[in-house]
């Protein structure tokens, strides 16, 4: 009921009146004031003026199922969000619901976590309230080596909410990462499971830094939130109903053609090794050439210092920009 009032309270400027919050939700007044008071104990500022109703005036930086429920405008993705104050991962998490059969679309969302995963077994940093720690499970009906487009999918919703939201020049890393002035903001791990040939589910893990102002110095070079960025604080809430809302479309659209063919200029667009110079690392050694861009499978085109083109898909290798981290 909570979600319903501050859906019904956000579709509207103005004030609602207690009778059509009681319409709308089909209870009593004295239902919708208690809720209303929950609300206010858990930091909403809510007025209350008496023959105009109620309207929201402030709103707390929570990511509850609640306040990030009712922000949503998608028809499935992120339906529903279960929401931590603490968890060691969300990706461990939604590996596991996701066995237990939740539907496709339910997103775990964390104020903090304490084991967080990073690519390549490293450790990723959730402190606490100041930053995103979410994973959305899938559940595609595609053979396994698509999968890796998912994870492009989500990087161009992320770059492209945070342009959309804050006016910032976000950009892509190939394959996944979201930068801004050259530091990572976002990073995306998916994970799978697999039975024989075909796809159980898919798990999309995206930690973005947002309120975070002080970095460890080790990874201080190379990260940037949001905060630091815009010079204020902003709020989670709305930019996970953002990433999902720009993640819906987009997803739909790689449905539709089963590859990148719908997305790849967006992409390419956004991508900060275009035309740039990179180090391609891979198991057997390193070379240099000139990045071109993804093709429709989500590979990238690299045209090698004697002329020749390669495509390099993800997993093994990783792609460095020849003076710094793009
Ligand atoms: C990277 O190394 O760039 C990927 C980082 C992915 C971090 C996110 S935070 C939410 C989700 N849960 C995890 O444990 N990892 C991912």
């Amino acid at each position: 009921m909570k979600t319903k009032i501050l859906s019904a309270l956000r579709e509207n400027d103005d004030y609602v009146s207690g009778q059509e919050l009681c319409e709308k939700l089909q209870v009593s007044r004295t239902a919708v004031w208690k809720k209303i008071k929950q609300l206010q104990e858990e930091g909403y500022e809510i007025e209350a003026v008496s023959n105009r109703g109620y309207r929201i005036a402030f709103c707390p930086d929570i990511i509850t199922a609640e306040e990030v429920e009712s922000r949503l405008k998608t028809a499935w993705v992120g339906r529903p969000v279960k929401y931590f104050p603490e968890i060691t991962s969300t990706n461990q998490y939604a590996k596991k619901i996701a066995e237990e059969g939740t539907p496709e679309g339910t997103l775990v969302v964390a104020d903090e976590q304490t084991q967080g995963k990073g690519r390549s077994g490293r450790i990723w940093r959730t402190p606490p309230k100041t930053a995103i720690a979410m994973t959305l499970v899938l559940r595609p009906k595609l053979p396994p080596d698509k999968i890796s487009m998912v994870t492009l999918v989500m990087g161009l919703a992320v770059a492209r909410a945070c342009r959309e939201l804050y006016h910032l020049e976000a950009g892509i890393k190939w394959p996944n990462d979201v930068v801004i002035n050259g530091k990572k903001l976002c990073g995306i791990l998916t994970e799978l499971s697999m039975e024989l040939t075909a796809i159980n589910y898919i798990v999309i893990g995206v930690g973005i830094n947002v309120n975070i102002k002080e970095f460890p110095e080790e990874i201080g070079g190379i990260a940037t939130s949001l905060a630091l960025e815009l010079g204020h604080e902003t709020n989670r809430a709305q930019l996970i109903a953002a990433c999902m809302q720009y993640f819906e479309e987009y997803y739909e659209k790689f449905l539709e053609s089963g590859d990148l063919s719908l997305l790849m200029q967006q992409y390419n667009e956004l991508l900060l090794n275009r035309d740039q110079k990179v180090r391609v690392l891979e198991p057997g050694g390193e070379y240099t050439g000139t990045a071109l861009g993804i093709d429709r499978y989500g590979q990238l085109l690299v045209c090698r210092e004697d002329g020749s083109e390669t495509r390099i898909c993800g997993g093994e290798v990783s792609v460095r920009g020849i003076y710094g981290y793009v």
